[in-house]
């Protein structure tokens, strides 16, 4: 007999053993429901994120009672207007397709928090996430002008009932320019969760043929950020976000980012939230498909990664599938 005086497996051997001391624990409250709305009667299929659709305005309500009966509470929203332009107007229109779809659903469900996405990608003809101009003789994102649409979009979702606002385009001052604003327009208790440290990314692609927001010239590496880095760009980007009165802080994507969330939950004080972005998705669903992964183990261990790393929130398209694996059915 060995005298080995440390076994840890001794805290493993059963089932209810493992339950007594777990430390992370997921729960459908922890997941905030992405939706995609359009303008159109039917739902459509988006061949990119199998299992995800584009959702008239009375699907959008079902799908968020769905979520709501399963124990998640948040949704966030991103529209898909008919007509864009090149200021993006249909993202401050009173009759967008975000103000009207957090109107149906906050009708609904009216304890369900509403986020709802702020940002001119999905409403600008050319793509970018705000309003361009010429510099140098190369077309860029004309950061103070776009400050301007951002703070009008962020009111006109506030008061179709909007709980949060959520502002993803990383214009410089955009916190302080939509806190502001709501403020000036009465909304003192509309919290931001401002996209802090957004990287350019590769994973986002799945969610631009969803929401039709790819740039037609260019990429959005002159606002998001450079993947290679370091933490301390993306404790700067937090710490101005903080200063400029952001409520919740966000990293994102997620699973290639672990080590910037752990960073950001040691560094401040703010809820955190990560979003488990679309090409996240992608992966596990299409290894899932293919019969090369059990789709149920493999997201909920990458969930459980996410919270453990120090995410308070996740965004995810599983969240539906998770909540009901949660609940064992
Ligand atoms: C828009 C926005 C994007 C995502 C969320 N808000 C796309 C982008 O920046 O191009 C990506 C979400 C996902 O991939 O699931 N600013
Ligand atoms: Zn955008």
């Amino acid at each position: 007999m060995s005298t080995l005086l440390h076994r840890p497996r001794r805290l493993r051997r059963t089932a209810a053993m493992r339950a007594m001391t777990r430390e992370v624990t997921l729960s459908p409250a922890h997941f905030i429901h992405p939706l995609f709305v359009h303008e159109e009667a039917a739902d459509t299929p988006i061949k990119t994120m199998p299992g995800v659709v584009r959702h008239s305005y009375d699907s959008a309500v079902q799908a968020a009672r769905t979520a709501w009966e399963l124990g998640i509470q948040s949704v966030i929203l991103f529209g898909i207007p008919r007509d864009k332009d090149e200021v993006g107007s249909g993202a401050y229109a009173q009759d967008g397709v975000v103000q009207q779809a957090t109107r149906a659903i906050k009708a609904a469900l009216p304890g369900m928090t509403v986020i709802a996405d702020t940002c001119l990608c999905e409403y600008t003809s050319h793509g970018h996430c705000g309003r361009l101009c010429e510099v140098s003789g190369v077309w860029t994102v004309d950061n103070d002008p776009t400050l301007d649409l951002l703070a009008r979009t962020a009111v006109s979702q506030a008061q179709a009932g909007a709980d949060i606002v959520a502002p993803s385009s990383m214009m410089d001052g955009q916190v302080a320019a939509i806190r502001a604003a709501l403020d000036a327009a009465g909304f003192t208790h509309v919290p931001v969760m401002s996209y802090a440290v957004k990287y350019a990314s590769a994973y986002y692609g799945p969610f631009r043929e969803a929401a039709g927001s790819a740039p037609s010239q260019g990429d959005r590496s002159s606002y998001q950020m450079d993947a290679s880095g370091g933490h301390r760009e993306a404790l700067r980007e937090a710490r101005l976000d903080v200063a400029e009165g952001a409520d919740y802080l966000m990293v994102k994507p997620a699973l290639a980012y672990l080590d910037v969330i752990k960073l950001l939950r040691d560094e401040f004080d703010l809820p955190l939230i990560t979003y488990n972005v679309s090409g996240e998705y992608a992966l596990v669903k299409a290894a899932a498909l293919a019969g090369f992964m059990d789709e149920r183990r493999t997201v909920l261990e990458t969930l459980t990664g996410m919270h453990r790393a120090g995410a308070d929130a996740i965004i995810t398209y599983h969240a539906i599938d998770a909540a009901r694996w949660l609940k064992g059915s």
